[in-house]
């Protein structure tokens, strides 16, 4: 029995690397680099709570302003029609998730060096 495991990254349709946004402030590009949203988002120093990594417990679940995405293997965790589970899918396009601004705070103290 041939068995094929398919690893979903980057689309390699995409003309560009999508964006991703907290609340409209770009955040991170989403390249070949990152298996899903939340290591994207992590790369950048931006912590989104998650517990199983792999769409089961929806712990990590976030509302999509604009936007959509695919998914490695169809998620347990309930959805609603606006909401995305960052640690198991990828962009199609550009993409806002809406996180609180602890999490853009996140992005700022990220940059910020010490002096
Ligand atoms: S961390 Fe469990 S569904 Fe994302």
């Amino acid at each position: 029995m041939k068995v094929s495991l398919k690893t979903l990254t980057f689309n390699p349709r995409l003309k560009k690397a999508p964006i991703i946004s907290l609340q409209g402030q770009p955040v991170a590009l989403f390249t070949e680099q990152h298996c899903n949203i939340l290591m994207a988002l992590e790369q950048k120093k931006i912590q989104l709570f998650s517990e199983c990594r792999n769409g089961y417990c929806g712990a990590c679940k976030t509302k999509v302003i604009s936007g959509s995405v695919t998914y490695h293997l169809q998620p347990l965790a309930h959805l609603e029609k606006d909401e995305c589970l960052p640690c198991c899918c990828s962009p199609n396009s550009d993409l806002d998730l809406e996180l609180s601004a602890h999490y853009i705070t996140a992005v700022g103290k990220a940059v910020t060096t010490s002096s």
